[in-house]
């Protein structure tokens, strides 16, 4: 109680002296202008929209940016929304990104919303040069991930209309998160680029992957352990590998994936349509239950529905012990 009138008191005297808390945060007023780095404005503008005790709004304009990568860290005090609008440029060159999983990347938030008609160009072409060279030649991509986006523990949040384009990794990574919708962004990147998965979770719960086209070069979007109340809807994937779930089972502390939709999707041209992949030779028992799948188009699909319970790629593991798995209710 009494930190919360505290509270009241310090915006009051804000708005006092300053005049306005209402406007947008407009990340050109904190140093980051077009064709500029913008790492630290971005790290400005984070810090004071993040302690702002009421709604705030982030407005990256039109315009090319620059950062080797980004975090942007809550909890904080009130709902915050993130609308870009420019072209987010990461370097080319992997090595002069920072060591993380993410360029860009949420973590710990409640009630974030990114927005915008934006996009973030991961210049993926060199790495996934370097990947394709690294797995021929021992099945080892012996260097850094970087992700595009990343979203880690955040709840109750929603991103839409942005683009994630040529992610040298990955394009989004949702992991721990409850309550999180993807509606009508875009996800491009070539059909022969490596590594690229659309949207991939892990451990998270209530997710929505709405009105999106997915042209890639791996699993548009694929489930990892952990993962329950998945709806995937009016999602158009091709180029790419399809729908997955897994692969699992490969360690020993793995939760259950339960309650999966696939609605009203097309799938085409691509290697899989709708896989489920575990492996053999699992330490544990992993419960796969209430995977739905309805109303799918499928053109040009080499594999259109695919259950491989011995998903043991380049002889990594031994194949004589089968993971146990259940199919319930579908
Ligand atoms: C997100 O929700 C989970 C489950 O309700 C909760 O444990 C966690 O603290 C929440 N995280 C944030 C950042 O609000
Ligand atoms: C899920 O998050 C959205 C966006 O913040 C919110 O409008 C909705 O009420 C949340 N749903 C639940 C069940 O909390
Ligand atoms: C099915 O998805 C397509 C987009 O792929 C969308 O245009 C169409 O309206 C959806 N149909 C229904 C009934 O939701």
């Amino acid at each position: 109680m009494k930190k919360f009138s505290i509270d009241i008191i310090v915006s009051f005297i804000f708005l006092a002296y300053f005049g306005v808390v209402q406007g947008d945060l407009n990340i050109n007023d904190y140093g980051g202008k077009p064709n500029s780095d913008i790492t630290e404005a971005f790290k400005k503008v984070w810090t004071e929209a993040c302690a702002s005790t009421s709604a705030v709004k982030i407005v990256i304009p039109s315009g090319n940016y620059r950062t080797n990568g980004i975090v942007a860290e809550g909890p904080c005090k009130a709902p915050i929304e993130v609308q870009v609008d420019g072209i987010f440029q990461a370097p080319s060159d992997i090595n002069s990104m920072p060591k993380s999983d993410q360029w860009i990347r949420f973590g710990t938030m409640d009630h974030l919303t990114v927005s915008g008609n934006g996009v973030f160009d991961g210049q993926g072409a060199a790495t996934w040069k370097q990947s394709s060279a690294a797995w021929s030649k021992n099945h080892n991509v012996n260097q850094k991930v970087s992700q595009n986006l990343g979203f880690y523990f955040v709840n109750n949040s929603i991103v839409t209309g942005i683009t994630s384009k040529d992610s040298k990794n990955f394009h989004f990574m949702i992991y721990g998160c409850e309550n999180i919708t993807l509606d009508a962004v875009k996800i491009s990147a070539p059909g022969d680029s490596t590594n690229t998965d659309g949207v991939h979770l892990g451990k998270s719960t209530d997710v929505k992957i709405l009105n999106i086209d997915i042209a890639t070069g791996d699993d548009c979007v694929s489930l990892g352990d952990g993962c329950r109340k998945v709806l995937v809807q009016n999602v158009k994937c091709g180029p790419g590998h399809g729908i997955s779930v897994g692969s699992l089972g490969r360690f020993t502390q793995e939760d259950n994936v339960e309650g999966l939709i696939v609605k009203n999707c097309t799938i085409s041209d691509t290697e899989n349509g709708l896989r489920i992949k575990t492996w053999p030779a699992g330490p544990g028992t992993i419960t796969i239950t209430d995977m739905n799948f309805e109303d799918v188009t499928m053109v040009s699909v080499r594999n259109p529905i695919i259950i491989d319970q011995e998903y043991c790629p380049w002889n990594t593991c031994n194949k004589k012990v089968i993971i146990t798995i259940n199919f319930e209710d579908g």
